[in-house]
């Protein structure tokens, strides 16, 4: 079964994604906005969290490494351990993203894979002691990828986490049942800089927001809430 997917993300006001370039507070200071999307994040009690490959490249830090020990390579799905917390997920259909042994801030960590992946990086993944999923196609069939998420590893709730590309190749194929949109009292200004969702020539036609509620959270950032329902609902 699909898991339910609640996008979240921290914007300026002007709905861009990068809060290190974001104005500062009325008092001089550069506010932590982490600090307030880690706090919602704890509170919606998910069991997983996903991004793309870039922004998981940013988390993980590693870099490619030989296998530790040599074992068979499995396809397409590798099932390292379950977690008893919550799950780390990176979209990666070419294996860019490497990971340190141990997973990620005690999650374990799953990579969802293109068919084309080599067989090399299977290995590395595995000997990390990352589990994998290998999509039958080469740009990754998201949905199907979340239906072996719900199957195989009891995930019931993922929050989906970003960046702009991921978002919008999940909003357009209409696999995103909320958006909690986590507004900062900031703006970004820059030209040309990546908003908090990116999808070709854009959105229109394919869903439609309901707002459900509007509540200020700390140093005044406001979380909008939103269902999101297909067009012309
Ligand atoms: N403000 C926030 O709350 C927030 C949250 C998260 C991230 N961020 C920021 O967002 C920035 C990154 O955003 P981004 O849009 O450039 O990158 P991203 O969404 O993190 O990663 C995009 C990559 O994911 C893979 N991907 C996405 N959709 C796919 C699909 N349908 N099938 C297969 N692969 C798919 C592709 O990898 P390949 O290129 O390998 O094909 C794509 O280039 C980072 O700088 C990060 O700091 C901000």
């Amino acid at each position: 079964m699909k898991p339910k997917v609640t996008l979240l993300m921290i914007t300026s006001v002007d709905g861009r994604l990068h809060p290190s370039r974001f104005t500062s507070s009325p008092d001089g200071t550069r506010r932590d906005w982490s600090a307030q999307y880690e706090k919602v994040h704890e509170a919606l009690k998910a069991d997983a969290w996903l991004v793309g490959r870039v922004t998981m490249a940013e988390i993980s830090k590693a870099g490619p490494h030989a296998p530790s020990k040599a074992a068979a390579v499995e396809r397409p799905l590798h099932i390292a351990s379950k977690s008893e917390g919550s799950y780390a997920i990176a979209l990666d259909p070419s294996g860019k993203v490497h990971f340190k042994p141990g997973g990620l801030g005690g999650d374990h960590v799953i990579a969802l894979l293109g068919r084309d992946v080599p067989d090399s990086h299977l290995a590395e993944l595995a000997a990390d002691g990352v589990s994998y999923i290998v999509s039958d196609r080469a740009d990754i069939d998201i949905a199907a990828m979340l239906d072996v998420l719900g199957r195989e590893f009891g995930i019931r709730h993922l929050v989906l986490e970003g960046g702009a590309g991921t978002n919008g190749t999940f909003l357009a194929a209409g696999l995103v049942d909320e958006m909690r949109i986590l507004v900062a009292p900031a703006i970004d200004g820059g030209e040309n800089v990546q908003g908090i969702v990116a999808y070709g020539d854009g959105l229109a036609g394919k869903l439609a927001l309901q707002l459900k509620s509007a509540d200020t959270l700390e140093h005044g950032v406001v979380q909008l809430h939103y269902a999101v329902l297909p067009p012309g609902h």
